[in-house]
């Protein structure tokens, strides 16, 4: 097999122009690119209303519509039943009619998230009777709606209220082994969401029999820290800092992609996760911006993602590209600076070499959280979706006969 070096000249569209240089040899099929719909955003007005429409059929290998949840009983629960069901907004048949306008198009529905918790999910999972009721569930539902497969994200077995600590992982296993024959045997796909931190995954996962079961990880490699913390720190930095110590040092995404490879998961079905967001922070000093630097808390919402503690990158690109912004070299990973506000995030040099490191290691592709914070509207350089473009860019340099 003869492999090509590829050059390629990647300019930025948002903020301060940028000229990378890559020189990468992969060879393989093309990658995956798994991207997250988040079905609660049709509630958004303005600019920051987002729905099926607004999702670019070509622009990701398979669309995950999230979330469904589960009873205690193990039957599906709709979260939002006026959203998803055919009766009110037909979110279910609009998102599977994506097909039409690209066939290649994989389609699957996510069941958990972070508000769904750890309960239900563990007390189905230590029941074979109940397990048995949620793969009929599953199959039913994806032959009703016609999807393509199912992703699971329990956050996490073993982990949070309610979890078994030391049942769940063993149970989470005999669950995807019975879903996994169930839907192999209709030529479904089964996916599922994990943990990117170390700490977690020693303790959810049996790593060799969860990649054997599964066809596509996504590996959650962002949110490494999040509201409480009283420092600032960036959510998904691809590296560590020379600031970290032993406690923080593996909270970083080649740490985590790294360790999921070293426990026997396959590289081949893990998925790089890229939050397609910023977590914001309010400086305790606005003199002292620093990794690490003390905060009084979560930096102020901004008017699309309306939270407290996170901007998406299109509020990012759109209403505050005029913060200083400061590239980390260490962590390889931008922010922003403005007053007492502070905002660590993805942008398209980052993801570049988040994309890079993937090929690198020969991963399967990589996993977006989510399509509504990329600048959908193209509203900052005029291309959509600036980020999930550059990230399959640099996915698909491959050069091979
Ligand atoms: C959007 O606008 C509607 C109608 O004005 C309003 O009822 C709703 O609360 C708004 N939603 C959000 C998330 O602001
Ligand atoms: C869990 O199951 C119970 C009872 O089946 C249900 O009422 C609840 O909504 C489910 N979800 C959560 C997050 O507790
Ligand atoms: C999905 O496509 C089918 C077949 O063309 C059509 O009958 C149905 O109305 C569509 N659903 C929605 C919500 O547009
Ligand atoms: C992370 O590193 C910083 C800087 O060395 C340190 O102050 C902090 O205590 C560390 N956090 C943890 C959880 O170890
Ligand atoms: C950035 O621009 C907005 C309006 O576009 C303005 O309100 C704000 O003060 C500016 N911030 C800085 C730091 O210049």
């Amino acid at each position: 097999m003869k492999v090509l070096a590829v050059f390629l000249v990647v300019a930025a569209a948002c903020a301060t122009a940028l000229e990378i240089s890559v020189n990468v040899s992969v060879s393989g099929s093309a990658k995956n690119i798994v991207c997250y719909f988040t079905s609660w955003t049709v509630y958004r007005n303005g600019t920051g209303h987002f729905d099926v429409e607004d999702i670019d059929p070509s622009l990701c290998t398979h669309l995950v519509f999230a979330f469904i949840g589960i009873t205690a009983d193990g039957k599906i629960h709709l979260l939002d039943e006026w959203e998803s069901s055919d009766d009110g907004l037909a979110g279910f048949s609009h998102f599977t009619n994506l097909t039409q306008a690209n066939p290649d198009l994989k389609l699957l529905v996510s069941m958990g998230g972070w508000n769904e918790a750890s309960k239900n999910y563990s007390i189905v999972a230590a029941d074979s009777a109940k397990r048995k009721v949620l793969v009929e569930e599953v199959v039913q539902f994806l032959d009703d709606h016609n999807y393509h497969g199912f992703d699971l994200a329990w956050l996490y077995p073993g982990i949070r209220d309610g979890s078994d600590s030391e049942h769940d992982a063993a149970n989470y296993v005999e669950l995807l082994k019975e879903l996994k024959a169930a839907l192999s045997a209709k030529g479904y796909i089964l996916s599922a969401a994990v943990s990117g931190g170390i700490t977690n995954m020693d303790i959810a996962y049996q790593i060799p029999l969860v990649s054997e079961l599964l066809d596509i990880i996504n590996v959650m490699v962002y949110d490494f820290h999040g509201s409480a913390e009283t420092h600032v720190c960036h959510f998904a930095p691809l590296t560590a800092s020379s600031k970290d110590d032993d406690g923080n040092a593996t909270l970083n995404v080649k740490s985590g992609i790294q360790h999921w490879i070293d426990k026997g998961a396959d590289p081949a079905k893990l998925h790089l996760g890229v939050g397609t967001y910023g977590r914001t922070f309010t400086l305790a000093d606005p003199n002292n911006a620093e990794l690490y630097a003390p905060v009084t808390g979560q930096g102020r919402a901004g008017p699309y993602t309306n939270e407290d503690g996170i901007l998406g990158y299109i509020e990012i690109c759109e209403l505050y590209s005029n913060w200083t912004y400061v590239w980390d070299d260490d962590q390889q990973v931008p922010h922003r600076v403005s007053g007492d506000q502070w905002v660590g995030y993805d942008d398209e040099k980052s993801v570049t070499l988040k994309a890079e490191y993937a090929n690198e290691k020969n991963l399967g592709g990589m996993m977006v959280w989510s399509l509504d914070t990329d600048d959908f509207v193209g509203i900052c350089g005029g291309e959509t979706y600036p980020l999930i473009r550059t990230m399959k860019k640099t996915l698909n340099i491959i050069t091979s006969s």
